[in-house]
């Protein structure tokens, strides 16, 4: 009999594709770099099953190339690189791989971020390599402490629950957040509070992002929101770059409307010449952390991510239902 052909848009850490090797004709991208569109249409053509990156783009003209694709596994847990509502009208199931791993592997880095950001560490770091520190000083490079502080986490899902929960307990913070949804047993955990987008920027010290990239999110954080914030606040951004309006923040960033931020995702990450990052005007601020979309950059995160992305692809070529469905109506 004849395998199934799976291809993978570019090889990552752990077991994931060993474990299909097994079982089936795999195909790896040979180069460590973003697919080219010529080369992911091609290799989609090719296969059975895809197994792709957040950085590729699954729309309409991919998932038309193939008339007998049967899965599209992407190894992320967000998914707005895969046009979801066209490949459940061509009847594919899509997939993702929200394990635990990742959860933490995010909300550990969101944490570092907020400290690094409030101690001024990436700062003094550069400031005691570049040969400046001569001597203690009480007013050299004062940062902000957290102890007491308030916490504002938008979208209360896994990775948001965490960051709370390891600010209130390992910080001693306060948390007020602002989902879609109300959750009364985390309020009662972590002595939360709910409130409206609007009062979350209003009253927080710390503004951390957790919502998926939806066009209802889309810009979530404009020019209007962020000066709602506090002068003296810091914002966050580990979900999606598209969340955040960029133009805005160099705005609220040059007329120091807030007091910095911490961007570990972008508008734009598909730049296969990465000419956006080159011009990147956030890259000139002291203020402004970027890190490049390593939130979940952990050995252990990366390697289950793999797993999982495995796992989804040969549970559907076994007719089973996969474990992370992200188009849940469209099985039995
Ligand atoms: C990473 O950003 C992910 O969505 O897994």
């Amino acid at each position: 009999m004849l395998k199934a052909k799976v291809f993978v848009t570019r090889a990552f850490p752990g077991s994931g594709i060993a474990m299909l090797q097994k079982k089936y004709t795999v195909k790896v991208y040979p180069q460590d770099g973003i697919i080219s569109r010529t080369d992911l249409l091609e290799g989609v053509r090719w296969c059975d099953a895809l197994l792709c990156l957040l950085t590729d783009t699954i729309d309409k003209e991919v998932i038309d190339v193939n008339s007998h694709l049967k899965i599209i596994s992407n190894y992320a847990i967000g998914y707005n690189n895969v046009d979801v509502a066209y490949a459940t009208s061509k009847k594919i199931p899509v997939t993702n791989t929200p394990g635990k791993a990742i959860f933490d592997a995010v909300a550990e880095h969101t944490f570092a971020l907020m400290l690094t950001l409030a101690k001024r560490i990436h700062e003094a770091d550069h400031f005691t390599k570049r040969g400046k520190y001569q001597g203690w000083s009480p007013t050299l490079l004062i940062g902000t402490q957290l102890a007491g502080k308030t916490l504002g986490v938008v979208g209360l899902g896994k990775i948001g629950t965490d960051v709370a929960g390891k600010a209130v307990q390992g910080l001693g913070m306060k948390v007020v957040y602002y989902d879609v949804q109300r959750s009364f047993e985390f309020e009662k955990k972590y002595q939360a509070r709910y409130c409206s987008l609007a009062e979350l920027l209003k009253i927080s010290d710390v503004i951390t992002l957790h919502v998926p990239l939806l066009p209802s999110t889309r810009h979530l954080i404009g020019w209007k929101e962020l000066r709602l914030m506090k002068k003296s606040a810091f914002l966050i951004n580990t979900a999606r770059g598209g969340i955040v309006d960029e133009k805005a923040l160099v705005r609220a960033i040059k007329s120091k409307q807030i007091a910095g931020c911490a961007l570990d995702v972008f508008e734009c990450e598909t730049d296969t010449d990465h000419k956006v990052h080159k011009e990147l005007e956030l890259k000139k601020f002291e203020n402004v952390i970027l890190t490049p979309h390593i939130a979940s950059a952990t050995i252990e995160a990366r390697s289950a991510m793999g797993v999982d992305a495995a796992e989804n692809i040969m549970a559907v070529l076994s007719g089973k239902k996969p474990k992370f469905l992200v188009n849940k109506d469209m099985w039995g």
